[in-house]
């Protein structure tokens, strides 16, 4: 059985005078199988976190169902199975995250040995021993994204749906994020989470789906998404007569000077070797041949285009 699915989801949200607005979600269709790491990107203001908050059941959808474990996210039996880490934690300040962790499995109707097994767990998986008992006031952003990501982990759900988890960390704490979340793969765990953060995404997920403005405009797994066609070839060489230049001039789409030689970008493997043939007949000196793939940067951006 599928882990997440939305049929037709669709928000749109009222303005001040009770007016609907244009769908900030349009009749979204997702299906994210159990144990996926699934990405889902957009940039600001695409209806990432309209989904999300749909999906924890925070936010009712104008139209349209949504389903975890074949149960609808408004029931209870699909929320206990569900973790949520939204974008901006929202912790009580005064406490510390010992007593964070330990009301939060109070939620979850957990004993009191559970709950201190809870905490040990996870204070350990999330590096929060040394500021377990430090109020939460004094907190930095990476140490609330920490205790945000301990909090979604309560009661082991096996669904985890992570609201840009990576934002506002430094890159060891995003090393550190992405490598949870693998690990928390390996685990068995289904995980779900928004970003507009291609790298993160590219180097962690399964498959990813892209939302514009509201709609869905692909989904599925990178390399089906991605053409790793060779979109241009360059090639760096050093110590070129002007013969041989003005000869590699003609084939070359374009090209450019650097410290590291004459760059010469080629829009196919033929022509590139052609121009090495040259290189080499003319006792001129190859530093580089770089075929170049497209990557998810360039795809997403290929999604952005269109009409409004
Ligand atoms: N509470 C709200 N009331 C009205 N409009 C909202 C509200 N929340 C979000 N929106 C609008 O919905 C769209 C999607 O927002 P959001 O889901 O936050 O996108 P993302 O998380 O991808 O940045 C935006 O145009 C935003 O202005
Ligand atoms: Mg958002």
């Amino acid at each position: 059985m599928e882990a997440i699915v939305t049929r037709e989801l669709t928000k749109r949200y009222r303005s001040n005078w009770g007016r609907l607005r244009a769908p900030s979600l349009d009749r979204l269709e997702l299906r994210i199988g159990e144990n996926e790491v699934f990405g889902f990107l957009g940039r600001n203001g695409a209806g990432k976190t309209t989904a999300i908050k749909i999906l924890c059941s925070l936010l009712r959808p104008t139209q349209g169902d949504a389903f975890v474990f074949g149960a609808n996210v408004r029931t209870r039996k699909a929320r206990e199975r569900i973790g949520y880490l939204p974008e901006s934690p929202y912790f009580y300040e005064y406490l510390t995250p010992r007593e964070t962790i330990d009301f939060y499995g109070q939620l979850h109707g957990l004993d009191a040995v559970s709950r201190a097994r809870e905490w040990k767990k996870l204070a350990e998986l999330l590096d929060l021993g040394g500021i377990g008992n430090q109020r939460i006031r004094e907190f930095s952003k990476g140490m609330r994204q920490r205790l945000g990501f301990a909090v979604a982990l309560v009661g082991n759900p096996e669904v985890l749906i992570l609201d840009e988890p990576m934002s506002g960390l430094d890159p060891l704490g995003r090393r550190a994020f992405r490598e949870l979340i693998l690990r928390l793969r390996d685990e068995k765990k289904t995980l779900f989470f928004g970003s507009h953060v291609l790298a993160d995404v590219e180097q962690i997920c399964s498959r990813v789906g892209i939302l514009v403005r509201g709609k869905l405009t692909s989904q599925g797994r990178l390399d089906e998404l991605l053409t790793r066609q060779i979109r241009l070839v360059e090639v760096i060489v050093n110590r070129l007569d002007s013969s041989a230049r003005a000869a590699l001039a003609t084939k070359a789409s374009s090209a450019r000077e650097s410290e590291a030689g004459q760059h010469f970008y080629f829009d196919d493997l033929a022509a590139a070797n052609d121009a090495v043939r040259i290189v080499h007949t003319n006792g001129a000196e190859l530093v580089e041949f770089t075929p170049v793939r497209e990557s998810l940067e360039d795809y997403f951006l290929r999604q952005q285009e269109g009409p409004p």
